[in-house]
């Protein structure tokens, strides 16, 4: 059910961490997977021809059920009635950790190098703007693995920072820093990913 990817420089990978995430209070948690994230940033990577998206949980019941959610609409009468939705989901998965994810790249694709970005909703010292991750990208002489990874819940932890090679600057609308700052994980993914690979202007 999975179509070739587009022939695009790097492999990217999204990856949606529901730990470890921070709660209103600041502390470390795991959050629910939501089939509102499942569905919609399956649709989305597909449209952006991301092979992989990956859904990181610790908590075992969560990983079943979500994998059964996941199987159901890849298997039999729902992937012939529909099969946009089944192309979408074949490229989900979840799994335990981070270094779970990290592993399953390196087994699947062992001579591409690994950059993990993050995207922050915050202004943050030395990140790089879609416009400039674009260009970075396009200079570097190698192929890689580029993962994006996003959050739920209040956000990625800080305990995860040590992971990441390049964070990402935040998306603003009209307003920019002074405007309304809190946009799903959903819509996020869909904006970043139409910032770093739309072919429209
Ligand atoms: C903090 S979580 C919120 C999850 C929440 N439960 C929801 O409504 O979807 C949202 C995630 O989307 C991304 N995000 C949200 N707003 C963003 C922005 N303005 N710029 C960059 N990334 C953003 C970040 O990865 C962030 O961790």
């Amino acid at each position: 059910m999975k179509t070739p990817s587009t022939d695009k420089k790097h492999k990217t990978v999204v990856v949606l961490l529901h730990h470890p995430v921070t709660n209103r209070k600041g502390e470390t948690v795991a959050t629910s997977i939501t089939n509102m994230d499942l569905h919609d940033i399956s649709r989305t990577c597909r449209t952006y021809e991301i092979d992989h998206y990956y859904l990181v949980s610790p908590v075992v019941d969560h990983q079943e059920l979500v994998s059964k959610i996941i199987d159901h609409w890849k298997k039999g009468s729902q992937a012939e009635w529909h099969p946009d939705r089944a192309e979408a989901l074949s490229r989900a998965k979840v799994l335990s950790s981070f270094q779970d994810v990290k592993d399953e790249l390196k087994g699947l694709y062992p001579d591409l190098a690994l950059e993990v970005l993050m995207p922050d909703a915050r202004p943050l010292p030395n990140q790089l703007s879609y416009s400039e991750a674009r260009e970075k990208w396009e200079n570097e002489e190698k192929s890689g693995i580029k993962v994006v990874v996003l959050g739920t819940g209040w956000g990625v932890a800080p305990e995860f920072y040590s992971e990441v090679h390049t964070y990402l600057g935040p998306v603003y609308g009209p307003l920019g820093a002074n405007g309304y700052n809190h946009l799903s994980v959903r819509a996020a993914a869909a904006i970043i990913l139409d910032r770093l690979f739309s072919s429209q202007k």
